[in-house]
């Protein structure tokens, strides 16, 4: 048996999310570092992701009635104290020793739900039996169906409670910061619930082949049938993660999908994708609500959750700051990062006149001409 991870001190110079990231990158090796902060290509969408969230200005409201307020959700079956969750991230071990372990008690601490990626360092069940949160399952379609088949029946019996099939990445994105940095995995460090699993047979390099079209992994990239194959294996709510476009909204509403991640991948599948708070009012209006609608990318303050709830999600996840807060205090710095983002997104509510979740919308996002529209 492993055991408890050690709690760890948060740095006393810590007042926000975007503090953490100086004292992770000087825990982490500039390999690791490059694949936890990189993006695609020339890191477009990883920065507008960020800028989005700059360009959006608030709308306060005096003196509104705020006895009673929460941040309560429920969201594809869950019961949720408030709506940030963890988002899938691979690898977790080259942040921290304890990996997912110290994520999930982090988040457990912070009655958050967790997101665990396929390429977990640490297997899904270990996971799930250090976990006192709900949890989801990340999954990628592997070419390999009867091996996906098996992973789902594992995340099943592991007591996951959704499946969010990540739709946008059927090759990797082409990240260049990790190839100059030379990343390559540690010792130790591997994708363990994959082991066993069968791996493509290596396309055949011919001169003036095609790098990619006729290789297995295309011919094996899921499609949307895969994901009507998945749904009918699993009771489960399926989610899909990586949609941008309203028309595959749309396709995915019509599939049945329990809820939709609005996500780029955090600028690391295709440079040049808008930011996902830009396509999120054009997502939603496309969905008509009719299923939740969950947005990632960029989220680094309680006053950017409010800013993506107002434009139309319902809950956000957060990627890389979690990481950040993991790689410099384990599991204390993963909770540290959650309260931080929850304090703030409260404060922002209280000196908005909002008193819940619902309370929040456009109407509360400054636009020019907005002030003398009443
Ligand atoms: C990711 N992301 C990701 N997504 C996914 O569906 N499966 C995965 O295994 C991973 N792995 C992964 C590793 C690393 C190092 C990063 C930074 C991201 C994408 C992730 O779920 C999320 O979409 C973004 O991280 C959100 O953007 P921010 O919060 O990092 O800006
Ligand atoms: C990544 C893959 C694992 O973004 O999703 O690194």
């Amino acid at each position: 048996m492993s055991s408890l991870p050690k709690l760890q001190q948060i740095p006393a110079e810590i007042a926000a999310v975007a503090d953490y990231q100086a004292f992770a990158r000087e825990r982490m090796t500039p390999e690791a570092w490059a694949y936890l902060a990189g993006g695609a290509a020339d890191e477009q969408t990883l920065a507008d992701n960020l800028a989005a969230f700059q360009r959006v200005r608030l709308l306060n409201r005096v003196m509104e009635d705020l006895g009673g307020g929460h941040t309560r959700l429920r969201l594809c079956g869950l019961e949720l104290d408030y709506p940030i969750l963890l988002a899938p991230v691979a690898f977790q071990k080259l942040a921290h020793p304890d990996g997912e372990l110290a994520s999930v008690l982090g988040a457990s601490a912070m009655g958050a739900a967790m997101v665990v990626s396929t390429q977990a360092s640490v297997s899904l069940e270990a996971i799930a039996q250090a976990a006192q949160t709900p949890l989801w399952f990340q999954l990628y379609i592997q070419p390999d169906r009867e091996f996906t088949r098996e992973l789902v029946r594992r995340a099943e019996a592991a007591g996951y409670r959704a499946l969010v099939v990540t739709v946008d990445a059927p090759v990797n994105g082409l990240r260049n910061r990790e190839q100059r940095a030379a990343f390559a995995f540690p010792e130790g460090v591997e994708a363990v619930n994959l082991k066993g699993m069968r791996s493509l047979p290596p396309s055949v390099a011919r001169p003036g082949a095609s790098p990619l079209f006729g290789s297995p992994l295309l011919e094996h990239a899921p499609t949307w049938k895969d994901l009507e194959w998945l749904q009918s294996l699993t009771r489960l709510p399926v989610l899909v993660k990586g949609v941008m476009n309203p028309r595959d909204a749309v396709r995915a509403v019509e599939a049945g999908v329990a809820g939709i991640v609005v996500s780029n991948h955090g600028g690391r599948t295709l440079d040049g994708l808008p930011a996902t708070l830009d396509v999120l009012p054009a997502v939603a209006r496309a969905v008509e609500g009719k299923v939740p609608l969950l947005l990632d990318g960029g989220i680094r303050r309680g006053t950017d959750v409010f800013k993506a709830l107002a434009l139309g999600a319902d809950a956000v996840m957060i990627g890389r700051p979690y990481v950040h807060g993991l790689a410099t205090a384990g599991a204390s710095g993963v909770a540290h990062v959650l309260h931080l983002l929850r304090t703030e997104l409260e404060v922002a509510m209280a000196l908005t006149g909002c008193a819940s979740l619902a309370d929040i919308d456009a109407s509360l996002i400054w636009r020019e001409g907005h002030l003398d529209a009443r």
